[in-house]
């Protein structure tokens, strides 16, 4: 799972979608080296209609939806696909076709969702210092419960953007 938050864990200044404004370029060229390194990126639609990626031959794109057709017009077999699944199908699904990594890029709702059902095993988050009080949160204002440890901390600027990397603690049923 990756996302840039502000100080006070906010994934959106306020209601706006647009990123750009405040994250910084050390931040985007890590979060493209991460997607870069992975075949499969899942997100949630709100995720999609904010950045509206285009479809690659070489990477497949999950966005899950409740609704399908809305997006019919803009699905690409293997490349851009738009699917009503549990997070746990998706990931069993992905699984099966031979793909041992899957990104997730958010947003909250979708986050909190991966997180329920056990399926984030690590988490980069990019902390901008910056504070909003209004936004998206991480996980979408939703109840999780899970223990992080951390891997490792980098400061990517003089501005101070932090990239802090955890893996997920074992659960105490695991
Ligand atoms: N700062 C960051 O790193 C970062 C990262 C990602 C996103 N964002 C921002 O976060 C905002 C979006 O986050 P969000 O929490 O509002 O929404 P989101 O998680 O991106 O999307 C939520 C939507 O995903 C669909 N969905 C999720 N799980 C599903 C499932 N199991 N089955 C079917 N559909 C499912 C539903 O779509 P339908 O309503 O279509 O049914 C749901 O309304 C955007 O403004 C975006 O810019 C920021």
């Amino acid at each position: 799972m990756v996302d840039v938050i502000s100080a006070d864990g906010k994934m959106t200044k306020g209601d706006d979608p647009d990123l750009h404004s405040w994250t910084s370029e050390e931040d985007f060229a890590h979060f493209m080296e991460l997607i870069h390194q992975h075949r499969v990126i899942v997100m949630g639609s709100k995720t999609y209609d904010a950045a509206r990626p285009k479809p690659q031959a070489e990477r497949l794109r999950i966005v899950l939806t409740s609704d399908p057709g809305r997006y019919a017009t803009q699905a690409v077999p293997g490349s851009l696909e738009f699917v009503t699944e549990t997070p746990q199908a998706v990931v069993e699904r992905l699984t099966g076709m031979g793909h041992d990594a899957l990104l997730l890029v958010g947003g909250g709702q979708t986050n909190a969702e991966f997180l329920q059902a056990h399926l984030v095993d690590e988490l980069y988050l990019t902390i901008e210092p910056v504070v909003f009080g209004r936004g998206v949160d991480l996980l979408g204002g939703i109840a999780c419960d899970a223990k992080l440890q951390l891997l490792s901390v980098k400061q990517l600027n003089s501005r101070g953007t932090l990239l802090v990397r955890y893996r997920l603690a074992p659960t105490a049923a695991a």
